[in-house]
């Protein structure tokens, strides 16, 4: 074992999966060093402040950071130097045609390989950004050498290991990982890197060692899978509505009982959207057609997850007729609960297509507002309860499960609607003690549902 296992690591990308990795270590007693561009996310994370919401981060954050266990630099020389171990967890964005801009990477790889110029021990760099096959072997290695004028496998060592934490349970994922991919460059990268992920995750969790472009499809292929799941269970759910007495959410519960299908992921609802999901399918896509390849199945997946927000406006058609002058209540925002994340979310495409109807929109989201506001604009009205949001509307449409929301009953929209219209697009109320005291329609919900 070349690497020293002082547990020293630093981290270069501080989003959702930077930061976290980041805490996890730091909470396990290792000395982390984060770096950003930007001083003002270095004042604030040295606050003990995250640049983001996320349930559970804010304390820990706080803990790593007063036990001096946590620091951010400016710059990221001062960071790889004063570490064994540098996790690159930078964004990759869509580029217009859907792949992925690989430049934060390649920017990251040119830093880590000046500053590996200056240091004579053996360092592990390990490529946690989710990156399309080929580019820890193709771009992240090439760059490093030619910036540190080292050899990998010899000076330093390259492993990629996706990461597959989910926004709302990030930290507990982080903490708790199903399993951990290790794709190596060569063997002894991958001994340090799982000896490393095993004094701080313990021998329990599963570990598995491929190659480097494996490692990086791994990635791809969980992500267009699991978004292959939901849009397969919303296409069921919209067939089950043709049906009177059918509810995809039976459906979805008798198919998970099948180990061979499971019951995860079978929720239907208005759609995913998020910072993966769509981000990582339109790169598999784009991937393939570089090849020359042409992904048919993940193609109709992102066509039926667009079409849904199409799906839940005809479903409020039907109820409501013309929607042009009526008041539609939107409860939720964000792509998911426990996030304010709104990138890609479903809100804004069904929004948009309210929009068009010529609907009045009041929208409330407990955590999203802000993000909701920037991207949504003056489309909507914004509401600052549950209450003002409903009060006097004629439909109201649930887009983001959050607790707040299931907490409510028929009476409390009863009481405030022009008309007690619910259009339930996550499933989060009984059909029998609505359909009692509302008009209520559901995604997958048959029961005579049409018209
Ligand atoms: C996802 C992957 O789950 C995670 O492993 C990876 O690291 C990053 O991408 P995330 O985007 O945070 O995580 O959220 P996830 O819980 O997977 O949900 C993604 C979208 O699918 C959301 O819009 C969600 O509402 C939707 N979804 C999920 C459903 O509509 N139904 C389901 O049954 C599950």
């Amino acid at each position: 074992m070349r690497i020293s296992m002082e547990k020293r690591v630093s981290v270069v990308g501080l989003g959702y999966v930077g930061l976290c990795t980041a805490v996890f270590f730091a909470a396990k007693g290792y000395k982390v060093k984060v770096s950003s561009q930007s001083l003002e996310k270095v004042e604030q994370i040295n606050a003990g402040v995250p640049p983001f919401y996320e349930p559970q981060l804010d304390n820990l954050l706080k803990t790593v950071v007063q036990e001096d266990n946590l620091v951010a630099v400016l710059g990221r020389e001062e960071a790889i130097l004063d570490s064994d171990v540098t996790f690159i967890s930078v964004g990759t964005p869509s580029l217009p045609d859907g792949s992925i801009d690989l430049r934060f990477v390649c920017e990251s790889a040119t830093e880590i390989g000046k500053a590996l110029r200056k240091k004579a021990e053996y360092h592990l760099i390990v490529v946690k950004s989710t990156v399309v096959p080929g580019t820890t072997e193709n771009l992240v290695k090439p760059t490093v050498e030619k910036n540190s004028g080292k050899i990998a496998g010899d000076d330093f060592g390259l492993v990629m290991s996706p990461e597959f934490l989910r926004e709302g349970s990030a930290v507990y994922d982080t903490f708790n990982p199903d399993r951990i991919v290790i794709g190596e460059f060569d063997e002894h990268s991958g001994a340090v890197f799982e000896k490393l992920c095993k004094l701080a995750y313990g021998d329990e969790v599963p570990v598995l060692r491929v190659n480097c472009p494996t490692a990086e499809m791994i990635k791809y292929a969980s992500n267009a899978f699991l978004a292959t799941k939901v849009s397969f269970i919303n296409e069921i759910a919209n067939i089950c509505e043709l049906v009177p007495g059918i509810d995809v959410v039976k459906v979805a519960k008798g198919m998970g009982l099948d180990p061979r299908i499971g019951s995860r992921f079978l929720n239907a609802g208005v759609g995913w959207g998020g910072s993966c999901f769509p981000k990582d399918v339109k790169a598999l896509i784009a991937f393939s057609r570089k090849e020359e390849f042409k992904p048919l199945l993940l193609e109709s997946v992102v066509r039926v997850n667009l079409e849904q927000a199409r799906h839940v406006v005809d479903l409020m058609k039907e109820g409501l007729g013309k929607l042009e002058g009526r008041k539609i209540a939107v409860l939720g925002l964000s792509f998911k609960p426990n996030t304010n994340d709104m990138r890609e979310a479903p809100s804004a495409r069904i929004i948009d297509l309210l929009c068009k109807e010529g609907a009045v929109i009041h929208a409330y989201d407990p955590m999203a507002m802000k993000d909701a506001k920037e991207i949504l604009g003056d489309k909507v009205n914004f509401s600052q309860t549950v209450n003002e949001c409903v009060e006097g509307a004629d439909c109201c449409l649930i887009v983001t499960e959050w607790d707040e929301f299931k907490k409510l009953g028929p009476d409390d929209f009863v009481k405030l609607m022009k008309v007690p219209f619910i259009l339930d697009g996550r499933r989060i109320y009984d059909p029998a003690k609505f359909l009692d005291k509302t008009k209520y329609k559901a995604i997958g919900l048959g029961n005579g549902n049409r018209g």
